[in-house]
Protein backbone atom coordinates (compact mmCIF):
# COMPACT_ATOMS: atom_id res chain seq x y z
CA UNK A 1 0.00 0.00 0.00
CA UNK A 2 1.56 3.75 -0.65
CA UNK A 3 0.19 6.37 1.39
CA UNK A 4 0.66 9.31 -1.34
CA UNK A 5 -0.85 13.00 -2.07
CA UNK A 6 -0.68 15.09 -4.90
CA UNK A 7 -1.48 18.75 -4.28
CA UNK A 8 -1.26 22.39 -5.92
CA UNK A 9 -1.77 25.55 -4.38
CA UNK A 10 -2.49 29.40 -5.41
CA UNK A 11 -0.03 32.15 -5.26
CA UNK A 12 -2.28 35.18 -3.12
CA UNK A 13 -1.03 38.98 -3.65
CA UNK A 14 -1.92 41.09 -0.78
CA UNK A 15 -4.26 44.41 -1.19
CA UNK A 16 -4.52 45.17 2.72
CA UNK A 17 -0.46 44.38 3.48
CA UNK A 18 0.71 41.54 6.02
CA UNK A 19 3.41 44.08 7.83
CA UNK A 20 4.67 43.33 10.93
CA UNK A 21 4.12 40.54 13.58
CA UNK A 22 3.34 40.41 17.81
CA UNK A 23 4.59 36.31 17.98
CA UNK A 24 7.41 35.94 15.30
CA UNK A 25 7.17 31.86 16.70
CA UNK A 26 3.70 31.35 16.18
CA UNK A 27 3.90 34.01 12.87
CA UNK A 28 0.92 36.16 14.61
CA UNK A 29 0.44 39.41 12.86
CA UNK A 30 0.46 43.22 14.05
CA UNK A 31 -2.88 43.76 11.66
CA UNK A 32 -5.24 41.43 9.82
CA UNK A 33 -4.87 41.64 6.05
CA UNK A 34 -6.84 40.59 2.53
CA UNK A 35 -5.48 39.51 -0.64
CA UNK A 36 -7.12 38.04 -3.63
CA UNK A 37 -5.98 34.66 -5.15
CA UNK A 38 -4.68 34.45 -8.59
CA UNK A 39 -5.37 31.68 -10.69
CA UNK A 40 -3.52 28.22 -10.74
CA UNK A 41 -3.88 27.78 -14.63
CA UNK A 42 -0.56 30.44 -14.78
CA UNK A 43 1.15 30.12 -10.98
CA UNK A 44 1.16 27.46 -8.68
CA UNK A 45 2.86 25.03 -5.98
CA UNK A 46 2.49 21.49 -6.65
CA UNK A 47 3.43 19.55 -3.81
CA UNK A 48 3.53 15.87 -3.50
CA UNK A 49 3.77 13.78 0.21
CA UNK A 50 4.22 10.00 1.05
CA UNK A 51 4.14 7.91 4.18
CA UNK A 52 6.02 5.24 4.60
CA UNK A 53 7.46 2.91 7.49
CA UNK A 54 9.97 2.27 5.48
CA UNK A 55 11.97 5.62 5.09
CA UNK A 56 14.55 6.84 7.72
CA UNK A 57 13.86 10.54 8.28
CA UNK A 58 11.22 13.46 6.81
CA UNK A 59 13.03 14.91 3.61
CA UNK A 60 12.42 17.47 1.39
CA UNK A 61 12.62 18.33 -1.91
CA UNK A 62 12.34 22.01 -3.40
CA UNK A 63 12.38 22.34 -7.39
CA UNK A 64 14.28 19.06 -7.25
CA UNK A 65 16.72 19.90 -4.50
CA UNK A 66 17.05 18.59 -1.64
CA UNK A 67 16.67 20.97 1.27
CA UNK A 68 17.18 20.28 4.90
CA UNK A 69 14.16 20.00 7.69
CA UNK A 70 15.97 21.61 10.85
CA UNK A 71 14.56 20.95 14.15
CA UNK A 72 12.69 24.07 15.04
CA UNK A 73 12.45 25.35 11.67
CA UNK A 74 8.81 26.80 10.32
CA UNK A 75 9.05 23.51 7.64
CA UNK A 76 9.62 20.99 10.69
CA UNK A 77 7.22 23.44 12.68
CA UNK A 78 4.36 22.47 9.98
CA UNK A 79 5.22 18.79 8.93
CA UNK A 80 5.09 18.05 13.20
CA UNK A 81 1.75 19.89 13.70
CA UNK A 82 0.20 17.59 10.94
CA UNK A 83 1.44 15.08 12.08
CA UNK A 84 -0.32 15.85 15.63
CA UNK A 85 -3.52 16.62 13.80
CA UNK A 86 -3.42 12.90 12.14
CA UNK A 87 -3.18 11.16 15.55
CA UNK A 88 -5.62 13.24 17.29
CA UNK A 89 -8.14 13.48 14.40
CA UNK A 90 -7.85 10.08 12.98
CA UNK A 91 -5.58 7.50 14.69
CA UNK A 92 -7.14 8.54 18.55
CA UNK A 93 -10.69 7.39 17.14
CA UNK A 94 -10.03 4.61 15.07
CA UNK A 95 -7.85 1.84 16.20
CA UNK A 96 -7.55 0.63 12.69
CA UNK A 97 -6.41 3.46 11.04
CA UNK A 98 -2.79 3.03 9.56
CA UNK A 99 -0.45 4.97 12.21
CA UNK A 100 0.88 7.32 9.53
CA UNK A 101 1.67 9.82 11.84
CA UNK A 102 4.57 7.59 12.87
CA UNK A 103 6.05 7.28 9.58
CA UNK A 104 8.56 9.57 7.96
CA UNK A 105 7.34 11.41 5.06
CA UNK A 106 9.13 12.44 1.60
CA UNK A 107 7.80 15.41 0.03
CA UNK A 108 8.51 17.19 -3.08
CA UNK A 109 7.41 20.25 -4.63
CA UNK A 110 7.37 22.77 -7.52
CA UNK A 111 7.41 25.78 -8.39
CA UNK A 112 5.57 26.28 -11.99
CA UNK A 113 7.14 29.68 -12.16
CA UNK A 114 10.73 30.59 -11.89
CA UNK A 115 12.18 31.81 -8.26
CA UNK A 116 14.20 33.75 -10.33
CA UNK A 117 11.01 36.18 -11.45
CA UNK A 118 11.11 37.05 -7.76
CA UNK A 119 7.74 36.15 -7.25
CA UNK A 120 7.50 35.37 -3.56
CA UNK A 121 6.91 31.28 -3.69
CA UNK A 122 6.76 30.86 0.20
CA UNK A 123 3.10 31.56 0.26
CA UNK A 124 1.98 28.97 -2.56
CA UNK A 125 4.59 26.48 -0.89
CA UNK A 126 3.45 26.10 2.32
CA UNK A 127 -0.07 25.70 1.53
CA UNK A 128 0.87 23.15 -1.21
CA UNK A 129 2.81 21.68 1.69
CA UNK A 130 0.12 21.58 4.20
CA UNK A 131 -2.92 20.79 1.93
CA UNK A 132 -0.80 17.93 0.91
CA UNK A 133 -0.07 16.35 4.03
CA UNK A 134 -3.86 16.81 4.72
CA UNK A 135 -5.01 14.63 1.85
CA UNK A 136 -2.23 12.21 2.37
CA UNK A 137 -3.65 11.88 6.41
CA UNK A 138 -7.29 12.11 5.49
CA UNK A 139 -7.86 14.81 7.99
CA UNK A 140 -11.46 15.90 8.84
CA UNK A 141 -10.40 19.15 9.09
CA UNK A 142 -11.81 22.33 7.97
CA UNK A 143 -9.43 24.56 5.53
CA UNK A 144 -9.79 27.54 8.52
CA UNK A 145 -7.84 24.91 10.97
CA UNK A 146 -5.25 24.37 8.08
CA UNK A 147 -4.69 27.82 7.72
CA UNK A 148 -3.86 27.94 11.59
CA UNK A 149 -0.80 25.42 10.43
CA UNK A 150 0.36 27.01 7.17
CA UNK A 151 0.48 30.42 8.87
CA UNK A 152 3.34 28.56 10.93
CA UNK A 153 5.15 28.04 7.88
CA UNK A 154 5.13 31.80 6.31
CA UNK A 155 2.06 34.37 7.51
CA UNK A 156 1.06 35.13 3.68
CA UNK A 157 0.19 31.34 3.23
CA UNK A 158 -2.44 31.23 5.19
CA UNK A 159 -4.52 33.14 2.90
CA UNK A 160 -3.41 30.85 -0.20
CA UNK A 161 -5.83 27.94 1.42
CA UNK A 162 -8.98 29.95 -0.59
CA UNK A 163 -9.70 30.92 -3.63
CA UNK A 164 -11.10 34.43 -4.00
CA UNK A 165 -10.87 36.97 -1.90
CA UNK A 166 -9.27 36.02 1.59
CA UNK A 167 -8.94 37.56 5.20
CA UNK A 168 -6.61 36.75 7.22
CA UNK A 169 -8.38 37.67 10.99
CA UNK A 170 -5.19 38.80 13.58
CA UNK A 171 -6.81 37.20 16.10
CA UNK A 172 -5.89 38.11 19.65
CA UNK A 173 -5.08 35.34 21.57
CA UNK A 174 -1.51 34.26 22.65
CA UNK A 175 -1.73 30.65 21.36
CA UNK A 176 -2.60 31.91 17.95
CA UNK A 177 -6.05 29.80 17.56
CA UNK A 178 -7.62 33.15 16.29
CA UNK A 179 -5.52 33.56 13.88
CA UNK A 180 -6.85 32.40 10.45
CA UNK A 181 -7.86 32.95 7.15
CA UNK A 182 -10.86 33.03 5.97
CA UNK A 183 -13.48 33.75 3.05
CA UNK A 184 -14.34 37.12 2.14
CA UNK A 185 -15.91 35.79 -1.25
CA UNK A 186 -15.40 33.19 -4.01
CA UNK A 187 -13.77 33.62 -7.14
CA UNK A 188 -17.64 33.38 -8.34
CA UNK A 189 -18.38 36.76 -7.03
CA UNK A 190 -16.60 38.35 -8.85
CA UNK A 191 -14.97 36.74 -11.51
CA UNK A 192 -13.55 39.58 -13.74
CA UNK A 193 -10.95 40.84 -11.56
CA UNK A 194 -7.63 40.12 -13.35
CA UNK A 195 -4.70 40.93 -13.07
CA UNK A 196 -0.65 41.66 -14.67
CA UNK A 197 2.44 40.97 -13.29
CA UNK A 198 5.17 43.25 -13.75
CA UNK A 199 8.48 41.18 -13.24
CA UNK A 200 11.17 44.05 -12.71
CA UNK A 201 14.86 43.79 -13.48
CA UNK A 202 16.55 43.90 -10.24
CA UNK A 203 19.58 42.61 -9.55
CA UNK A 204 20.20 43.31 -5.66
CA UNK A 205 19.17 40.96 -3.19
CA UNK A 206 16.41 43.19 -0.98
CA UNK A 207 15.39 42.38 2.33
CA UNK A 208 13.86 39.41 3.26
CA UNK A 209 10.39 39.90 4.61
CA UNK A 210 10.72 38.24 7.71
CA UNK A 211 13.59 40.46 8.87
CA UNK A 212 12.17 43.57 7.13
CA UNK A 213 8.58 43.52 9.07
CA UNK A 214 10.38 42.69 12.17
CA UNK A 215 12.66 45.92 11.80
CA UNK A 216 9.84 47.90 11.27
CA UNK A 217 8.01 46.89 14.45
CA UNK A 218 11.00 47.40 16.40
CA UNK A 219 11.71 50.88 14.66
CA UNK A 220 8.51 52.40 13.35
CA UNK A 221 6.41 54.95 14.60
CA UNK A 222 4.24 55.07 11.78
CA UNK A 223 3.74 51.44 12.02
CA UNK A 224 2.21 51.56 15.33
CA UNK A 225 -0.55 54.58 13.95
CA UNK A 226 -1.34 51.85 10.54
CA UNK A 227 -2.26 49.27 12.79
CA UNK A 228 -4.14 51.15 15.64
CA UNK A 229 -6.04 54.14 13.18
CA UNK A 230 -5.70 53.00 9.47
CA UNK A 231 -6.23 49.31 8.90
CA UNK A 232 -9.09 47.81 10.67
CA UNK A 233 -10.97 50.75 8.31
CA UNK A 234 -10.08 49.70 5.43
CA UNK A 235 -10.42 45.70 6.26
CA UNK A 236 -14.03 46.72 6.59
CA UNK A 237 -14.07 49.16 3.45
CA UNK A 238 -12.63 46.91 1.30
CA UNK A 239 -14.70 43.86 2.41
CA UNK A 240 -18.03 46.31 1.72
CA UNK A 241 -16.06 47.10 -1.83
CA UNK A 242 -15.79 43.23 -2.85
CA UNK A 243 -19.01 42.40 -1.45
CA UNK A 244 -20.43 45.09 -3.73
CA UNK A 245 -17.75 45.02 -6.58
CA UNK A 246 -17.09 48.65 -6.31
CA UNK A 247 -13.96 48.58 -8.19
CA UNK A 248 -13.28 52.34 -7.23
CA UNK A 249 -13.01 51.50 -3.81
CA UNK A 250 -11.09 48.42 -4.02
CA UNK A 251 -8.67 50.22 -6.48
CA UNK A 252 -8.26 53.67 -4.12
CA UNK A 253 -8.03 51.39 -0.52
CA UNK A 254 -5.68 48.40 -2.55
CA UNK A 255 -3.05 51.67 -3.89
CA UNK A 256 -3.38 53.43 -0.54
CA UNK A 257 -2.28 50.68 1.14
CA UNK A 258 0.66 49.44 -1.03
CA UNK A 259 1.50 52.86 -0.69
CA UNK A 260 1.46 53.04 3.37
CA UNK A 261 3.17 49.74 3.12
CA UNK A 262 5.99 50.68 1.83
CA UNK A 263 5.89 54.01 3.76
CA UNK A 264 6.17 51.82 6.62
CA UNK A 265 9.46 50.71 4.97
CA UNK A 266 11.19 53.87 4.76
CA UNK A 267 9.94 54.72 8.48
CA UNK A 268 12.03 51.77 9.69
CA UNK A 269 15.70 52.50 10.90
CA UNK A 270 17.95 51.92 8.77
CA UNK A 271 15.29 52.75 5.86
CA UNK A 272 14.06 50.01 3.24
CA UNK A 273 13.30 50.78 0.13
CA UNK A 274 11.50 47.52 -1.89
CA UNK A 275 10.61 49.96 -4.85
CA UNK A 276 13.31 50.92 -7.28
CA UNK A 277 12.91 53.76 -10.33
CA UNK A 278 10.86 51.14 -12.88
CA UNK A 279 8.05 50.59 -9.68
CA UNK A 280 7.59 54.07 -9.15
CA UNK A 281 7.39 54.87 -13.07
CA UNK A 282 4.58 52.18 -13.41
CA UNK A 283 2.56 54.27 -10.11
CA UNK A 284 2.63 57.09 -12.90
CA UNK A 285 1.53 55.69 -15.33
CA UNK A 286 -1.22 53.64 -13.69
CA UNK A 287 -2.36 57.02 -12.05
CA UNK A 288 -2.39 59.10 -15.36
CA UNK A 289 -4.04 56.24 -16.93
CA UNK A 290 -6.87 56.35 -14.18
CA UNK A 291 -7.03 60.13 -14.23
CA UNK A 292 -7.86 60.16 -18.00
CA UNK A 293 -10.53 57.29 -17.03
CA UNK A 294 -12.13 59.23 -14.46
CA UNK A 295 -12.18 62.70 -16.67
CA UNK A 296 -13.55 60.22 -19.06
CA UNK A 297 -16.20 57.95 -17.41
CA UNK A 298 -15.82 58.92 -13.75
CA UNK A 299 -14.65 55.96 -12.74
CA UNK A 300 -11.17 53.99 -12.25
CA UNK A 301 -9.93 51.27 -14.07
CA UNK A 302 -6.72 49.96 -12.49
CA UNK A 303 -5.31 49.87 -9.44
CA UNK A 304 -1.56 48.93 -8.12
CA UNK A 305 -0.03 47.06 -5.62
CA UNK A 306 3.93 45.93 -4.57
CA UNK A 307 5.23 43.52 -1.88
CA UNK A 308 8.59 43.20 -0.82
CA UNK A 309 10.22 43.89 -4.03
CA UNK A 310 10.02 46.39 -7.28
CA UNK A 311 7.94 43.81 -9.20
CA UNK A 312 4.35 45.60 -9.60
CA UNK A 313 0.88 43.73 -9.69
CA UNK A 314 -1.88 45.84 -11.09
CA UNK A 315 -5.32 44.61 -10.57
CA UNK A 316 -7.72 45.35 -12.99
CA UNK A 317 -11.64 45.01 -14.30
CA UNK A 318 -11.15 42.30 -17.48
CA UNK A 319 -12.83 45.22 -19.89
CA UNK A 320 -9.44 47.50 -18.92
CA UNK A 321 -6.99 44.57 -19.02
CA UNK A 322 -6.36 44.93 -22.98
CA UNK A 323 -5.72 48.66 -22.62
CA UNK A 324 -3.48 48.36 -20.10
CA UNK A 325 -1.02 45.89 -21.81
CA UNK A 326 -0.76 48.01 -24.35
CA UNK A 327 -0.01 50.72 -22.49
CA UNK A 328 2.73 48.58 -20.27
CA UNK A 329 4.17 47.99 -23.56
CA UNK A 330 4.46 51.42 -24.92
CA UNK A 331 6.68 52.19 -21.88
CA UNK A 332 8.28 48.98 -21.53
CA UNK A 333 8.81 47.44 -24.83
CA UNK A 334 9.57 43.71 -24.44
CA UNK A 335 7.86 40.06 -25.60
CA UNK A 336 4.57 39.83 -24.25
CA UNK A 337 2.82 36.06 -23.68
CA UNK A 338 -0.86 36.20 -24.13
CA UNK A 339 -2.55 33.80 -22.05
CA UNK A 340 -6.10 34.81 -22.53
CA UNK A 341 -5.67 35.01 -26.37
CA UNK A 342 -6.67 38.62 -25.89
CA UNK A 343 -4.82 40.37 -28.71
CA UNK A 344 -3.75 40.19 -31.97
CA UNK A 345 -0.36 40.81 -33.69
CA UNK A 346 -1.16 44.27 -34.47
CA UNK A 347 -2.29 44.86 -30.44
CA UNK A 348 0.44 44.19 -28.93
CA UNK A 349 2.39 47.59 -30.45
CA UNK A 350 2.25 50.05 -27.26
CA UNK A 351 -0.84 52.54 -27.50
CA UNK A 352 -1.88 55.05 -25.14
CA UNK A 353 -5.13 56.36 -24.60
CA UNK A 354 -6.74 59.02 -25.85
CA UNK A 355 -5.75 61.77 -23.57
CA UNK A 356 -2.82 60.29 -21.82
CA UNK A 357 -0.01 62.37 -20.81
CA UNK A 358 3.00 60.44 -22.38
CA UNK A 359 5.26 62.76 -20.46
CA UNK A 360 4.55 60.79 -17.34
CA UNK A 361 7.59 58.38 -17.93
CA UNK A 362 10.10 57.79 -20.09
CA UNK A 363 10.40 54.92 -22.78
CA UNK A 364 12.70 52.60 -20.83
CA UNK A 365 15.35 49.98 -22.32
CA UNK A 366 14.53 46.42 -23.48
CA UNK A 367 14.03 44.67 -20.22
CA UNK A 368 13.70 47.15 -17.65
CA UNK A 369 10.68 45.02 -17.47
CA UNK A 370 11.86 41.69 -17.99
CA UNK A 371 8.34 39.89 -18.04
CA UNK A 372 4.51 40.35 -18.11
CA UNK A 373 2.03 37.58 -16.51
CA UNK A 374 -1.45 38.23 -17.25
CA UNK A 375 -3.87 36.35 -14.87
CA UNK A 376 -7.16 36.51 -12.52
CA UNK A 377 -8.38 35.71 -9.33
CA UNK A 378 -8.90 32.26 -9.14
CA UNK A 379 -9.94 29.32 -6.77
CA UNK A 380 -8.03 27.53 -4.00
CA UNK A 381 -5.96 24.42 -3.39
CA UNK A 382 -6.58 20.99 -5.47
CA UNK A 383 -6.38 17.46 -5.49
CA UNK A 384 -4.22 16.02 -8.16
CA UNK A 385 -4.60 12.60 -9.73
CA UNK A 386 -1.48 10.18 -9.70
CA UNK A 387 -0.39 11.14 -13.15
CA UNK A 388 0.63 14.86 -11.80
CA UNK A 389 2.98 13.41 -8.44
CA UNK A 390 6.20 14.49 -8.08
CA UNK A 391 7.69 11.23 -6.53
CA UNK A 392 8.82 8.39 -8.14
CA UNK A 393 7.96 4.54 -7.54
CA UNK A 394 10.58 4.67 -4.54
CA UNK A 395 9.72 7.39 -3.36
CA UNK A 396 12.20 9.90 -4.49
CA UNK A 397 11.73 13.32 -6.74
CA UNK A 398 11.49 12.65 -10.55
CA UNK A 399 13.79 13.09 -12.96
C1 LIG B 1 4.70 42.30 1.76
O1 LIG B 1 4.32 36.02 4.62
O2 LIG B 1 6.50 36.35 3.36
O3 LIG B 1 3.98 40.20 0.90
O4 LIG B 1 5.41 35.47 7.71
O5 LIG B 1 7.79 36.16 7.75
O6 LIG B 1 7.04 34.41 6.13
P1 LIG B 1 6.65 35.66 6.92
O7 LIG B 1 6.39 36.81 5.83
P2 LIG B 1 5.59 36.78 4.48
O8 LIG B 1 5.27 38.34 4.31
C2 LIG B 1 4.49 38.85 3.26
C3 LIG B 1 4.56 40.34 3.25
C4 LIG B 1 3.92 41.02 2.06
C5 LIG B 1 2.47 41.43 2.38
C6 LIG B 1 1.41 40.35 2.35
O9 LIG B 1 1.52 39.35 1.61
O10 LIG B 1 0.42 40.56 3.07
Amino acid sequence: MVYQATTSAPVNIACIKYWGKRDTKLILPTNSSLSVTLDQDHLRSTTTSRADPEFSKDRLWLNGNEEEIKPGSRMHTCITEMKTLRKKTVEDNDSSAPKLSTYHVHISSFNNFPTAAGLASSASGFAALVFSLAALYQLPVSLKDLSLIARQGSGSACRSLFGGYVAWEQGSAANGLDSYAVQVAPESHWPEIHALICVVNDAKKGTSSTAGMQRTVETSALLQHRIKEVVPQRMENISKAIHEKDFDSFARITMADSNQFHAVALDTSPPIFYMNDVSRAIIAIVEEYNRVSMAATGHLRAAYTFDAGPNAVIYAPESSIKEIVQLILRFFPQQFKDPFGLFREEDMAGKVPEGFNEGVSRVWEVDSVKGLIHTKVGGGPRVLGEEEALLNLDGFPNE
